[in-house]
């Protein structure tokens, strides 16, 4: 960062900021301009984009990335909550390297995927049987897709600026990709409104999917009142609750529906609980699941040649059992909330209007002043103090995405804590007045 207190507005300071990003990355640009030939946009999976054009990576190690022009960085994006291990566990890769060892596209059942099942099943408190998938996308669509078998309805309830896959969407991006079920939107946080719109729908709808805390959507927790409201408006009306774990789970041993105390009836896993790997999971109630046997004459199908790939099975299970310890994952959830915590300390401290949303692990610094109770609210939050607060802390070696989410990893310690913490607080001190 080298701006002196010359910025005039939020403006002028990101254009400067994207130049001086610019300089710095010459390799990351041409790298970028390079993938342009056959992918639009160079570009695979749109979260990756943001302009002038994303650093390239080329490598990672415990909690640091480094990138095509050499420069090492603290992670907080963390694979959007998927890296939990950091880069390089040695418990996981020795198990990835074992399953390789034995053959890894072998074409029956294994051993491997009943034992994370029992592992998951003996963790999340809402899972009484499980099946496996190759992403959390693949996991809702699933998870909603049961829904509708068991119950004959067609439609789903959920919210208001969620994330549930690219092709369950209701924020961001639009519609326009979305998976065609029809969907009835309401607002996070909100029971009354809720509970209007379920009561107005109830002989529609299969299923309400809720992140208990929306990610991506603005590290927002639900409201206890709210989560209880929702249980038993559906169990009364016969509609399945889904709770859509794939970012949250990692906030407590037992995942998120574990500390609000309330019981979907299926549950979607995904990101970390594959080590690293390709993995998402849904399960939940053994009465919706078990229709997934396919000894039963009337079972549901549900197919996908790397369901039990047996990587991501062995990855898995080394990480959840040897690695996240329950103890683990109270120690890294604390850490978030005394990082949380610290960063709202120095926002208020340089008299800057925000708040860092988040619970635990997940965060997402919010430089705008006022409440954060949906995902519309964070909306007052210009896109030009995101990419700023991006590229500034980039600039100081900290990884940090666009939306400005920040994700713990086993590996980080009080070093990268005060490292991410001083860089936060330079940057408000370098910005505090455009910000304001
Ligand atoms: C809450 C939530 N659900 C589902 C998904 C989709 O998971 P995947 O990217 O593995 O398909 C994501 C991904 O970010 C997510 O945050």
């Amino acid at each position: 960062m080298s701006n002196s207190g010359t910025n005039l507005d939020l403006e002028t300071a990101l254009r400067g900021a994207e130049a001086r990003y610019a300089a710095a990355n010459p390799a990351s640009r041409a790298a970028f301009e390079a993938a342009q030939a056959h992918m639009p946009g160079g570009n695979t999976r749109s979260v990756l984009y943001y302009p002038p054009f994303p650093l390239t990576l080329t490598g990672g190690e415990g909690c640091h990335v480094t990138d095509a022009d050499g420069h090492r960085y603290i992670d907080t994006i963390s694979e959007q909550t998927a890296g939990l291990y950091g880069h390089s566990n040695p418990t996981i890769e020795r198990a990835v390297i074992e399953a390789l060892r034995h053959g890894i596209v072998l074409g029956g059942p294994t051993p491997r995927e009943a034992e994370l099942a029992d592992l998951m099943c003996g963790r999340f408190p809402a899972l009484e049987q499980v099946r496996f998938t190759n992403s959390g996308t693949e996991a809702n669509l699933y998870a909603v897709c049961a829904a509708r078998a068991v119950t004959g309805r067609p439609a789903l309830l959920a919210f208001e600026g969620s994330y549930h896959g690219g092709v369950l969407s209701f924020g961001g991006y639009g519609a326009a990709m979305n998976a065609p079920f029809p969907a009835v939107l309401a607002p996070y946080n909100d029971p009354a409104r809720t509970l209007e719109l379920i009561e107005a729908h109830a002989g529609e709808l299969a299923a309400v999917l809720l992140e208990p805390m929306v990610g991506s959507g603005g590290c927002i927790r639900a409201d206890d009142e709210f989560v209880r409201a929702l249980r038993e408006a559906t169990a009364r009306h016969g509609i399945v609750l889904i709770f859509d774990e794939v970012m949250t789970s990692r906030l407590a041993p037992g995942g998120l529906h574990s500390v609000l105390g309330v019981q979907p009836d299926l549950l979607c896993l995904g990101k970390y609980l594959g080590g690293g790997l390709s993995f998402g999971a849904f399960g939940g109630r053994a009465e919706i699941m078990a229709r997934f046997d396919p000894a039963r004459p009337d079972a549901f199908g549900h197919a996908g040649t790397f369901n039990n790939n047996v990587l991501s099975m062995a990855a898995g299970i080394a990480g959840l059992r040897d690695v996240l310890t329950p103890e683990a994952s109270l120690r890294i959830n604390r850490d978030g909330d005394r990082l949380r915590a610290r960063l709202n300390g120095l926002l208020a401290a340089r008299g800057v209007p925000g708040t860092v949303t988040g619970y635990g692990s997940m965060m997402m610094i919010q430089l705008a002043e006022g409440t954060y109770l949906r995902p519309r609210d964070t909306a007052r939050v210009p896109p030009a103090a995101r990419a700023l607060c991006q590229l500034e802390m980039i600039a100081q070696g900290i990884y940090v995405s666009r939306r400005n989410m920040f994700n713990l990893s086993l590996p980080m310690g009080d070093a990268e804590f005060d490292r991410i913490a001083g860089a936060f607080d330079a940057f408000l001190a370098e910005y505090g007045r455009v910000l304001g």
